[in-house]
């Protein structure tokens, strides 16, 4: 099958991959001209998808990048993976959606077949991404369905191939012709009832971490206060075997799905008359643990962090990923110079944010706060002195969150 990936980034681009992988012949398009560039010159920023597989993939006339749409004339599936973010009073931002399926719109031809694959609210398929593409193309033999993305980049056990594909259609056909194509790079499928259950399960899986997240991360505050481990007590509940699963506390939540999709399923809830108090509660408990720690930070080093010097390691929002978006460790720092502490970052694989360069890790600190441990990271430097250093990451192995090293 011809196939055209509308947005090359974290979805998108695996998926391509992928696809061309499997045998379709496949056209990348993305709005980012010098990304574009970049593909085409085999230049990748996953680390997943080697130089070398790129270029052969091109060389073999299986995969092309574009940064224009043209029209095919034979049928063509294509698949939308663009950015759906919140805008600034934390509403769905559809805008780059709604330009993709306009430029989709555009070149489609008879009984081509679009998946959505971006992460929206309920009903964006069959009530936003239909009525656009079908009235500006003037098609009514168009087929849809919906296979949202539930990829983890950087996960090394869960990738496209092996998480199970979530499908629907607005019509039969479009979900077996969806089925067909996602079943030659996908080992497990879940067809579903309707697009709807298919967009909310998306939705609900997100909202389900950020409310145990910050359930956990409540649970942190209260341990503090009443002088007991947090991660004991976790993993003490966890001894349990049913009915529990363990979260780990942390800074907060990143990345562009666990603090933004609870809002898209919230907005959901708004439109039909329910008022979503949980998953906003939960927004608001993790959003405030920056603040949380800063007070922490402040109580370790004297009650007052005017000039102090403080430096974090890792700013992305999760280990081995350069992804800053919504990372917890931007409002960190934020708020640690709102409280007058001087603070430099260490971050080997973001390098450059906002014209500030990533510095050597140093012991010239007052503290050091490890956020984002990747792998890259060599702590030693910080292990051998006595410099203070506290360990904030989430993950199980940090027993007495937070705790120094
Ligand atoms: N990143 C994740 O871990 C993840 C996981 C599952 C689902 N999702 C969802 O997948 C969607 C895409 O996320 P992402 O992380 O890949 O985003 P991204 O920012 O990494 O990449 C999106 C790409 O789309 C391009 N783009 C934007 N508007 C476009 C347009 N109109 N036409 C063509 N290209 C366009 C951008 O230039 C960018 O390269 C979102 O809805 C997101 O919620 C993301």
């Amino acid at each position: 099958m011809n196939l055209v990936v509308v947005g090359l980034g974290y979805v998108g681009l695996p998926l391509a991959v992928s696809a061309a992988k499997s045998g379709h012949i496949v056209s990348g398009y993305d709005i980012n001209k010098e990304k574009i560039l970049d593909l085409n010159a085999g230049q990748c920023f996953i680390p997943e998808i080697s130089m070398e597989e790129l270029i052969k993939l091109q060389s073999k006339g299986q995969i092309s990048f574009i940064s224009e749409l043209v029209k095919k004339s034979e049928k063509t599936i294509y698949v939308i993976a663009v950015p759906t973010p919140l805008d600034i009073d934390k509403n769905p931002d559809l805008t780059l959606l709604k330009k993709a399926c306009e430029s989709v719109a555009r070149v489609v031809v008879d009984d081509c077949l679009i998946i959505n694959e971006s992460t929206s609210y309920i009903g964006t398929l069959r009530n936003l991404i239909k009525p656009i593409i079908d009235n500006q193309s003037k098609l009514s033999t168009l087929k849809y369905a919906v296979a949202p993305e539930r990829i983890d980049p950087g996960n090394k056990k869960w990738f496209i191939k092996n998480t199970p594909r979530l499908i629907s259609g607005i019509t039969d056909e479009a979900k077996k012709e969806a089925v067909v194509f996602y079943e030659q790079f996908c080992d497990e499928i879940h067809e579903v009832s309707t697009p709807e259950v298919a967009e909310a399960a998306k939705l609900f899986e997100n909202s389900f971490r950020q409310v145990n997240i910050a359930l956990v991360n409540e649970l942190a505050q209260i341990a503090d206060k009443l002088n007991f481990s947090t991660h004991e007590a976790i993993m003490a509940a966890a001894t349990k075997p049913f009915g529990f699963m363990p979260f780990y506390p942390s800074i907060g939540v990143g990345g562009h799905c666990i603090p933004v999709d609870p809002s898209y399923l919230s907005y959901s809830a708004e439109l039909a008359g329910v008022d979503a108090k949980f998953i906003k509660l939960a927004n608001q408990v993790n959003s405030y643990m920056p603040k949380i720690i800063t007070q922490r930070v402040k109580d370790y080093l004297g009650g007052d962090l005017t000039g102090k010097q403080v430096q974090i390691a890792g700013i992305s929002y999760k280990p081995d990923i350069s992804d800053l978006r919504e990372s917890p460790a931007l409002d960190l720092i934020k708020e640690l110079e709102t409280a007058g502490a001087k603070v430099s970052w260490h971050d080997p694989i973001v390098r450059e944010y906002k014209g500030e360069k990533s510095v050597a890790l140093s012991t010239e600190i007052d503290l050091g706060l490890i956020v984002t441990p990747h792998s890259q990271i060599d702590f030693n430097i910080w292990k051998k002195t006595n410099i203070k250093v506290l360990d904030l990451s989430a993950n199980s192995n940090n027993y007495g969150w937070p705790k120094f090293l």
